[in-house]
């Protein structure tokens, strides 16, 4: 397995790209199942779980063809069976469910395992499509779920912790092939639901609402292929500004639509951080002092979630007490014990951590438990005095584009070993 060797104490300059977006893509695969027509998706990112995703599709019997960063699929004639193994594998293949249960009135999938953030169920999932219609059992492993044909409904979708993102993309394309209209209540409001709800639009649907918290679906026969390109990478966006945050260096953002990172950008300004705006690029810079801020993730447009763990790291390097609340997934302070390797001073107490920041952070080897505590061990190790050693960095590889490529041009001093 890679593993990244990183001297730190130097401050990133200079420009980075920010790739397309992991989350957006992942459900924009699974739509194209909903055609037997080809689609073409633009600025796909080249990711682990991009490439895995090709491989669910094919062994469903599309055509999938990468060249650069775009994605050539066409779901011509498929099955609704996915292989056990491929889908188990990765959670958001969970998102084909939906579009193969629209199309062929059938659609079996393995289960999502747990992961290690939290259990992760999928309840909500079956909730939206049994309320289209579909008759859902649990048996072997399986989701076996049928329908003659879905029936448009009204439906609440919010869950113990808000909306579900990967749920909502579910109805949303169980919806579209479906009889009569749909109106899901409580939808997530994700940017990405917005781009999924984009492409369907591109593929015949009529789709309203995407991006506020009711969407109305009015469901058609059939949808034709589309060409679509994929939105920003708000995280690898969020995690960049928070790497130059955190080394006091100075770095532009290119392509990464501010209007997607409100939330994040005003934590980082009230902390003292440096943040210009130009056009879809963005200016971070940091050379005072930073101050403690409380920060509580929520579904969009609070905090993500997804840059919990990377402001961690950012809190353990400001003077005075943070706290930081984990309101979406009940087990996602991994990277807490990893920071404490390095000396961070961190205490969970519930789901809230207590960061008494301020100190030096110094080198050490350390370990990737899931892909946003690995970009935060990353941020730790470009700012510790010596060298940190990441181990297991498959699983930032399944979420960022080439990180060491880009550090490196930023200035880092990180170095990929790659496994013997
Ligand atoms: C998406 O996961 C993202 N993954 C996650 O990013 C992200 O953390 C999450 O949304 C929240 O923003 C992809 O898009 C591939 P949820 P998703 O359903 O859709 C509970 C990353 O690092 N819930 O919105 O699976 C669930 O347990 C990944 O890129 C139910 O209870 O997340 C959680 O507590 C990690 N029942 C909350 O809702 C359900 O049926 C939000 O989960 C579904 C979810």
């Amino acid at each position: 397995m890679d593993r990244f060797l990183i001297k730190g104490g130097t401050p990133l300059h200079g420009e980075v790209t920010i790739s397309g977006a992991k989350n957006a893509v992942l459900p924009l695969m699974a739509a194209t199942l909903l055609t037997e027509e080809p689609c073409v998706i633009r600025r796909v990112p080249n990711l682990s779980d991009v490439r895995f995703m090709g491989q669910i599709l094919f062994s469903l019997g599309a055509t999938v063809k990468f060249e650069g960063d775009t994605l050539r699929i066409q779901a011509r004639k498929i099955k609704g069976v996915g292989d056990y193994e491929l889908i188990r594998k990765m959670r958001g293949s969970i998102c084909i469910l939906g579009p193969l249960l629209g199309r062929m009135g059938r659609a079996m999938v393995s289960m999502p395992g747990g992961c290690v953030i939290g259990a992760r169920p999928i309840d909500l999932h079956l909730k939206g499509l049994k309320a289209l219609g579909a008759k859902v059992k649990i048996e072997n492993g399986y989701v076996d779920a049928t329908a003659r044909r879905l029936k448009g409904a009204e439906l609440f979708l919010g869950g113990r912790s808000g909306p579900t993102v990967l749920g909502t993309a579910n109805v949303m394309m169980a919806a579209v092939l479906a009889d009569g209209v749909t109106i899901i209540e409580s939808a997530a409001c994700e940017p990405e639901v917005i781009d999924l709800g984009n492409f369907l639009n591109a593929m015949g649907a009529k789709v309203v609402g995407a991006g506020s918290p009711t969407i109305t679906i009015t469901g058609v026969k059939c949808l034709h292929g589309a060409e679509h390109e994929v939105i920003p990478d708000r995280i690898e966006a969020a995690t960049f500004a928070v790497a130059a945050a955190a080394t006091g260096g100075e770095v532009t953002l290119r392509g990464a639509r501010p209007d997607h990172l409100h939330a994040v950008l005003d934590k980082l300004r009230e902390a003292g951080v440096k943040v210009e705006r130009s056009g879809q690029d963005l200016k971070i810079s940091r050379h005072g002092r930073l101050h403690p801020v409380d920060i509580t993730t929520l579904p969009y447009s609070g905090f993500p979630t997804d840059v919990q763990a990377q402001m961690m790291v950012l809190m353990t390097l400001t003077p005075g007490i943070s706290i930081i609340t984990e309101r979406i997934f009940e087990s996602r302070f991994m990277h807490v014990s990893e920071l404490a390797r390095l000396g961070a001073d961190i205490a969970i107490e519930g789901p809230s951590a207590i960061v008494k920041g301020g100190k030096m952070l110094s080198g050490a080897p350390v370990m990737a438990s899931d892909l946003r505590a690995s970009a935060a061990l990353v941020i730790a190790g470009l700012t510790a005095r010596g060298t940190t050693e990441v181990s297991r960095v498959y699983h930032i590889d399944r979420g960022y584009e080439q990180i060491d490529g880009k550090l490196r041009k930023l200035g880092a001093r990180i170095e990929r070993l790659e496994a013997e």
